[in-house]
């Protein structure tokens, strides 16, 4: 096992109808800003149920932040927060909610002049000392968002990255009734974009961790049992709750603390999102078995144990039952209705070029665990993907 901090303080407020405990959780004399998407928490009663909550509580709304939010409106919820004089923001969405309220949270820290350099550290911490305090309602079960440092904002039409353990939400209400309203192929996002963040972790060269393999295991069978029933039975509510705390599970850090990771995927697949307006869970089934299959030999003792433990594969050489367990992954997602094929997007060879040319600008021309898996390396995934 590798050297390890680990910290993560967010309360974890777990089950239906609950959001009246947000009068105990939310500072009494608080002003605050409740941040949502579309239009999904107001037409389905979520905002009217969280201002119950908030009762007396000077409150403002700010709407309209995007899935993969966009940098201006983000921008735009900053002023009103230095207006208004804002000091608690309540993120009530899924992760681009989330996400976007952690960049306010710490944009509202800032002079104008400065936002942008928030999104230029990557996946090293944000050089900032301190961010407003936020809370979350999710309304949707993927990203983990909810109880992690991350977020991911879009500036100039590339997905970027952000960090900062000033962003860990006060509390997160998971309750799986506000996830009802889901239509069921942003189920299926999520349920893919889980298993992926669990597999960044898990699926890279062994250095003994027992108990992160383990649990990382536990996860990936939970979602490959109850991801496909919470995707075909909505009123299963059994399924439901063991997918939501899957997700949160899958990227709260405890399944990554001193573990290798590679995030490729997730790097690779930003650009499909970014260019072709692919959402984020699917973009990562897109890329996945074919960066396996690219990365057999690196990945090979993992991958065995995944194929044995995960997949129950006994039958078969070592090198058949590898193989057979990227068939079932790729066959896993297209369960959900997932298609794994580029053509389909109508991505064609300029598409791939244009994706690895941007990874190129941004930088990332070494990612994987071990930071060799090269642009051209990417091409090839790509190709092997259409
Ligand atoms: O905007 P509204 O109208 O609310 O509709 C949303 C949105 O269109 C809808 N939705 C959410 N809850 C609903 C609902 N519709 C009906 N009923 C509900 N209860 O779902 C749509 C997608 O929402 P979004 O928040 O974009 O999805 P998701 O949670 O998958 O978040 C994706 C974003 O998270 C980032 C992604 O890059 C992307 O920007 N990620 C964040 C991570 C993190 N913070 O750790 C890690 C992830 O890997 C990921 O990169
Ligand atoms: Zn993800």
């Amino acid at each position: 096992m590798l050297d390890f901090d680990y910290y993560n303080p967010t309360q974890l407020v777990f089950g239906a109808n609950r959001l009246a405990e947000l009068d105990k959780l939310v500072p009494a004399k608080a002003k605050v800003l409740i941040t949502y998407g579309g239009q999904s928490a107001k037409k389905f009663g979520t905002i009217d149920a969280v201002k119950d909550a908030l009762g007396s509580r000077d409150v403002f709304e700010f709407g309209g932040i995007e899935a993969n939010p966009e940098y201006d409106t983000l921008v735009q919820a900053t002023a009103l927060v230095k207006t208004e004089g804002i000091d608690f923001l309540l993120a009530v969405g899924g992760g681009s909610v989330m996400d976007g309220t952690k960049f306010i949270a710490i944009a509202a820290k800032h002079q104008g002049e400065e936002y942008q350099s928030i999104l230029q550290h990557g996946f090293a911490p944000v050089p900032t000392s301190s961010a407003v305090p936020l809370g979350c309602v999710v309304t949707l079960p993927a990203t983990g968002s909810e109880a992690n440092m991350f977020g991911v904002v879009t500036l100039g039409g590339h997905k970027l990255p952000f960090m900062s353990p000033t962003v860990y939400p006060k509390f997160s209400f998971l309750d799986p009734e506000l996830t009802k309203t889901l239509p069921t192929e942003q189920i299926a996002n999520g349920v893919a974009d889980a298993f992926v963040h669990v597999i960044e972790q898990y699926l890279t060269y062994p250095v003994n961790a027992k108990v992160q393999d383990r649990i990382a295991e536990g996860v990936l069978k939970t979602l490959i049992e109850d991801g496909p029933v919470t995707y075909r039975n909505p009123d299963d509510m059994d399924a439901r709750k063991n997918f939501i705390w899957s997700a949160t599970t899958a990227l709260n850090g405890s399944i990554g603390a001193g573990m290798p990771a590679d995030w490729s995927t997730h790097m690779i697949g930003h650009e499909l999102t970014a260019q072709y307006g692919i959402a984020h869970g699917r973009t990562l089934t897109l890329v996945l078995p074919s960066l396996l299959r690219e990365r057999k030999d690196k990945k090979a003792a993992k991958l065995l144990q995944y194929a044995e433990r995960v997949w129950d594969i006994s039958q078969g050489s070592d090198d058949e039952k590898i193989e057979q367990a990227i068939a079932k992954t790729e066959a896993f997602f297209n369960s959900l209705d997932i298609v794994t094929n580029l053509t389909h997007y109508g991505i064609d060879d300029d598409g791939i070029e244009s994706v690895v040319a941007s990874l190129e600008k941004l930088g990332m021309t070494a990612l994987s665990e071990t930071g060799d898996l090269t642009l051209d390396i990417v091409r090839k995934i790509l190709h092997a993907a259409k």
